[in-house]
């Protein structure tokens, strides 16, 4: 009994609970847990997985529950394993720039202890403030500053994971070299909870950044957007390359009651950033895109404040989209390919769906296109759901063709599990499977998801 073990605060089954936790941001899917549970301690974790193994009852992590490929959903009875009471920065070292995070500390949370200390943590991304550390590392999140810090993967120095059979493993513990052999906590990181649940995690923290600056170019053809990129790139180092389409923007700006960046609309805008030190080198970098009519118009923030309110342009788009019950897509190429394989997307979504709307945004730095298609008014969310699975494996075949990936950082959750085989081949899928055996005998971790 879960009661064996935890307390009665610990364990909700009331339907609104099971209707919160047992969900992420993804629509579509049904949610059906049989209970919430709360645990406080790695050895609680320990005991559920125990506890599930004797039951055969599956167990489904959920974090900030911000997921859009229902990674999180608990739609068969599962118990969902929320890590919000595990929500606390155990320890900290100021020499090693190394903090000790439960896995539910938010990431914003993180992001403010390290300011406080001088320090940076530079994962970011729009749903940050409600996201935890631990959902952020079962992903590899990745977000708007990758270009130049990476992905969660590369400020992991340390997991602590309850696997399947109910072991804790402590992988790597914080050290920077270690050349013994597999390197598991690569393994687990980006596993979706399907290997481990994570209690707790050392991060690595950055220096402090310099003040920074922010651009918003008008750009007229998707192919103009690499030329930008590689000018800039050429100039000075950015810490981030965004773009969106003029849809994007228009439903942000509605949204947001924002007004226009620019005096006129574009088909495309990148937004850049960079550290202000560096205005000479981006402003030699502007005038060039300019001369060569890659750019058309262009706008620099003068201020934090102003910096802060371009930003709301492209962190908004998401949230400001969602009343449209999106199809939402997380597709990654090269960078070289991204020209020519939006235009291939456009162009298959123009001639088989002519009443979809596209709206496309992302990080277009790292290769990452966001393809957001809105629910056309006629369209009930069945039937057009209905109609984005069908017409997801189209669009996979073309991410397929220039060997991309069909979830670049929202990860393959229930919503693109049966579509792994279009990014990986049978030896990868055979081998997965393995490992998932091999750390979950049981298959009581997550099933489902993934695989
Ligand atoms: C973003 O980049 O805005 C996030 O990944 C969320 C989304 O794709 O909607
Ligand atoms: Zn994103």
């Amino acid at each position: 009994m879960l009661n064996q073990f935890l307390s009665a605060k610990q364990i909700k089954t009331d339907p609104e609970s099971l209707s919160i936790w047992g969900k992420d941001w993804t629509n579509g899917f049904v949610v059906a847990p049989s209970a919430v549970v709360f645990p406080e301690t790695s050895e609680q974790v320990i005991e559920l997985v125990k506890y599930a193994r004797a039951s055969q009852t599956a167990l489904v992590p959920s974090g900030g529950r911000t997921g859009l490929s229902g990674g999180a959903i608990a739609g068969n009875g599962e118990i969902v394993v929320s890590f919000d009471r595990m929500n606390q920065i155990l320890d900290f070292d100021q020499q090693e720039q190394r903090v000790t995070c439960q896995a539910g500390v938010i990431t914003a949370t993180l992001q403010e202890f390290a300011k406080s200390h001088n320090l940076f943590y530079p994962v970011d991304f729009a749903s940050a403030g409600s996201s935890q550390i631990g959902g952020n590392v079962a992903t590899n999140a990745g977000g708007i500053k990758v270009i130049r810090y990476g992905l969660t993967r590369d400020w992991v120095a340390g997991l602590r994971v309850v696997t399947g059979t109910g072991e804790l493993l402590n992988c790597n513990a914080g050290l920077v070299k270690n050349a013994t052999g597999y390197d598991l906590r690569h393994l687990l990181i980006g596993s979706e909870g399907t290997l481990g649940l994570i209690t707790e995690v050392d991060v690595r923290l950055a220096r402090a950044p310099l003040p920074h600056s922010v651009m918003v170019l008008g750009v007229p053809r998707v192919g103009d957007l690499l030329h930008v990129l590689h000018t800039f790139n050429e100039h000075l180092t950015l810490s981030a390359f965004e773009f969106f389409s003029d849809l994007a923007l228009e439903k942000v700006r509605a949204h947001r009651d924002l007004p226009a960046p620019l005096a006129e609309t574009m088909p495309f805008y990148a937004l850049l950033e960079f550290d202000a030190m560096e205005i000479d080198a981006a402003s030699a970098a502007f005038a060039h895109t300019m001369a060569q009519g890659w750019v058309l118009d262009g706008v620099l923030s003068q201020s934090d404040a102003q910096a802060q309110a371009l930003w709301q342009l492209r962190e908004g788009i998401s949230e400001s989209i969602a009343p449209y019950t999106p199809y939402k897509n997380d597709l990654s190429v090269c960078v070289s390919q991204v020209p020519e394989f939006l235009n291939d997307v456009d162009k298959f979504v123009a001639d088989s769906y002519p009443d979809f709307e596209v709206c496309w945004y992302g990080h277009i730095g790292d290769g990452n296109l966001h393809l957001n298609i809105l629910r056309p008014e006629h369209l009930s969310v069945e039937e057009f759901m209905a109609k984005g699975h069908a017409m997801s494996p189209k669009i996979f075949a073309l991410v397929q063709q220039r060997q991309g990936s069909i979830s670049a950082e929202h990860g393959v959750g229930l919503l693109k599990r049966d579509f792994l085989n279009y990014s990986r081949s049978p030896a990868e899928i055979t081998l997965m499977r393995g490992l998932k055996s091999l750390f979950d005998p049981d298959q009581i971790l997550n099933p489902g998801k993934l695989l």
